[in-house]
């Protein structure tokens, strides 16, 4: 499968509001009418972050929910595009071109589990409303971060929709004390129908290896939303590549922005992809 870009369009909207939520998260809360029309779960959008030409490129963020005619993002400083982006002020333009990339399958019941890890929470409010759009009333969100201010607020992660937060925090300010995939073992009794999982690609990686030690059933859908360094985000630089395995077994390359960011899981080449550098950018 790979992304429908044709609903893809250039749009300058207007920022609402970028609310620091602690721990260095930040929301940002834009009026962008042609994204909140048209992006799926797992969809992402290029943000230019300044006015200038530094930094060049766009950079990818997930669209973490959509209402009416806005759209929020959540994200941290990390660079000079995010930098950019968290100084931004209510009513200055946000330049976007999306929604882009290929999402999550969405199951029509049964329960679900949502693994988020530190910034991996940022798809899944879009994706907990149309599950629970779709008649899913059975969602358990396992959220996992460094310390409890990095924890994404667990009523964030259900605007129109109800679901279960358990929480996981390395420190042990909050939740279980280590890391998030110590409670998946538990979140598998219900047999879940589908697996989405979202973080560090090392984290989605430590799911899998988890999910195929613990020798349960695993839920047929199983998909991750992925991460790779960035340049186009719609299939033209080639920048993106992800090693996947092809039929034989033999690993392939395929695009994180154009056949992903979701992705199934059982798909990826971890090794391989746990060996890769990491997202530099310019
Ligand atoms: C499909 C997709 C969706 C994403 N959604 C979100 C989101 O919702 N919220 C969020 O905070 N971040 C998200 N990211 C990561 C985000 O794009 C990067 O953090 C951002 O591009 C960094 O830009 P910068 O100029 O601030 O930092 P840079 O100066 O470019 O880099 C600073 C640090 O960020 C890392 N980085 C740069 N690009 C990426 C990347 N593409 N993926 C992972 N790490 C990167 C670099 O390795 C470096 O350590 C997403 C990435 C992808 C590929
Ligand atoms: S980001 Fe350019 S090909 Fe994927």
């Amino acid at each position: 499968m790979t992304a429908d870009l044709s609903r893809a369009a250039l749009e300058t909207g207007e920022v609402l509001v970028v609310e620091r939520l602690g721990g260095g998260l930040l929301e940002l809360v834009a009026r962008l009418p042609h994204l909140a029309a048209t992006a799926t779960p797992g969809a992402f959008a290029q943000l230019r972050c300044g006015q200038t030409t530094t930094p060049l490129l766009r950079r990818p963020f997930s669209l973490a929910w959509t209402q009416d005619d806005t759209c929020g993002f959540v994200f941290e400083a990390v660079g000079a595009g995010t930098r950019l982006l968290s100084q931004l002020q209510p009513g200055d333009p946000l330049d976007v071109l999306g929604p882009l990339g290929h999402g999550f399958s969405i199951v029509d019941g049964g329960s679900v589990v949502c693994v988020s890890g530190g910034l991996g929470c940022a798809p899944f409010p879009l994706l907990i409303n149309e599950l629970h759009r779709r008649g899913v009333e059975d969602i358990l969100v396992l959220n996992g971060a460094r310390t409890a201010t990095r924890l994404y607020p667990a009523e964030r992660f259900a605007r129109r929709a109800v679901a279960v937060v358990a929480e996981a925090t390395d420190d042990g300010t909050r939740g279980h004390h280590g890391p998030v995939t110590d409670l998946l073992h538990q979140a598998l009794r219900s047999r879940p129908s589908a697996l989405y999982a979202c973080g560090p690609n090392a984290m989605v990686g430590a799911v899998m290896r988890n999910l195929l030690e613990s020798g349960a059933e695993l839920p047929q859908t199983l998909e991750a939303s992925l991460e790779a360094p960035m340049g186009c985000g719609f299939g033209t630089c080639l920048g993106c590549a992800l090693p996947v395995l092809g039929d034989d077994g033999v690993s392939v390359w395929r695009l994180c922005c154009t056949d992903g960011p979701v992705m199934p899981m059982r798909d990826v080449d971890w090794d391989a992809l746990g060996a890769l550098p990491g997202a530099d950018v310019a």
